[in-house]
């Protein structure tokens, strides 16, 4: 299919990439951990993880440490996982069930809600200065049992931020159904806007996946751009399957790939009901942890599950080879910027965002 030449407003025309030194450059980064991870929506769970009051697990965005908690009142809350007496970061573990979350430095306690329960250094007329110093809250939303968080407090609220992309995605009758089952991390050697850059294009499948391309019609991939959000997808081709999956007969018989602003890629594959989210989460200016993790209905994976994931995993090998040897090139001084082509209007409407969020 073909695609116009893409103009944004001002009707500049984006034939030319970012340039290279916003991939390779410390202080962009800085300024990505300020003006971009501090101020959009950023995932950090899923409801299955705190299912029972006490429930809680901590995290990081942004390079701050987070903790999400489940009340005795059922609440889910997000808190800075800091104590409020002296810094201290709460709780040291990655998830667990607690009544009460206790520092570890002079042994304030708190309650999951976030509200101070002892502060034992401040007795007698202390205690009075101290009733007020709760856990310092984070905006949270949960939609479709994902958990996101925001450190920006004037951020508009999550719902209202990515158009009708919730609304698109509740059309999934399965993922009501699904848990978190999996999750794996990965080093990668390259900024995280390459692998968002791969991500927003098909151009390299007919190169790079040849197991995806012999599976998916690609004469009928569509790339669409939405308010902060784009999608991608195609049906399978007819008589396919991997592994156990006979695609034809499966409970998907289409691919959906999702990209949300800034760093969330959500994965729906053909098959039994399915999803996966991938975080690309910026360590330094060369180097990103990717976070796959997987929701099926159970924890014990069927066959079809497994093969499933396998298909998946050898797709995101794929491209985390080509993000790195790319990452060499933005190093070199031999070009310092790439171009587009006429299907890579995703990556324009993301380099977009990122130019305006840098004010750049
Ligand atoms: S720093 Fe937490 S109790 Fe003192
Ligand atoms: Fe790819």
């Amino acid at each position: 299919m073909a695609y116009n030449k893409v103009e944004n407003a001002s009707n500049r025309t984006f034939e030319r990439t970012l340039t290279y030194d916003k991939y390779t450059d410390p202080k962009i980064h800085e300024k990505e951990l300020d003006l971009v991870f501090s101020k959009s929506w950023q995932l950090v769970g899923h409801v299955s993880q705190v299912e029972k009051a006490g429930a809680f697990f901590t995290t990081e965005v942004a390079n701050e440490p987070i903790i999400v908690t489940r009340g005795k009142d059922e609440v889910v809350r997000a808190f800075y996982n800091v104590c409020p007496h002296r810094a201290t970061k709460l709780e040291r573990t990655e998830s667990g069930n607690k009544k009460i979350l206790q520092c570890g430095y002079h042994g304030w306690t708190f309650k999951l809600d976030g509200q101070l329960n002892k502060a034992p250094n401040f007795r007698g007329e202390d205690a009075a200065c101290v009733q007020d110093a709760c856990l310092r809250s984070i905006r949270m939303e949960i939609m479709e049992s994902l958990i996101f968080v925001n450190l920006d407090d004037d951020a508009k609220p999550l719902s209202e931020s990515y158009g009708d992309f919730f609304e698109k995605l509740s059309k999934f009758p399965f993922l009501s159904e699904l848990k978190r089952t999996h999750q794996k991390t990965r080093l990668i050697k390259a900024n995280w806007k390459a692998y968002i850059d791969n991500y927003l294009e098909c151009d390299h499948c007919h190169v790079a996946h040849p197991d995806f391309v012999s599976t998916l019609d690609m004469n009928d991939y569509q790339i669409t751009t939405c308010d902060n959000y784009s999608i991608q997808g195609t049906v399978v081709k007819p008589d396919k399957n991997y592994g156990t999956v006979d695609l034809n007969q499966a409970e998907m018989q289409g691919g959906s790939f999702f990209w949300l602003w800034p760093n969330l890629m959500l994965t729906i594959y053909p098959g039994p009901g399915n999803m996966a989210s991938i975080q690309m989460i910026p360590i330094d200016h060369e180097t990103s942890m990717a976070v796959y993790t997987y929701y099926f209905r159970d924890e014990n994976l069927s066959q079809e599950e497994k093969d499933l994931m396998t298909f998946a995993e050898q797709v995101r090998q794929e491209d985390i080879e080509l993000v790195e040897l790319e990452q060499i090139g933005f190093r070199s001084r031999a070009f310092n910027r790439g171009r587009y082509s006429s299907s890579e209007k995703a990556i324009v409407q993301f380099h977009e965002m990122v130019l305006e969020a840098l004010n750049e």
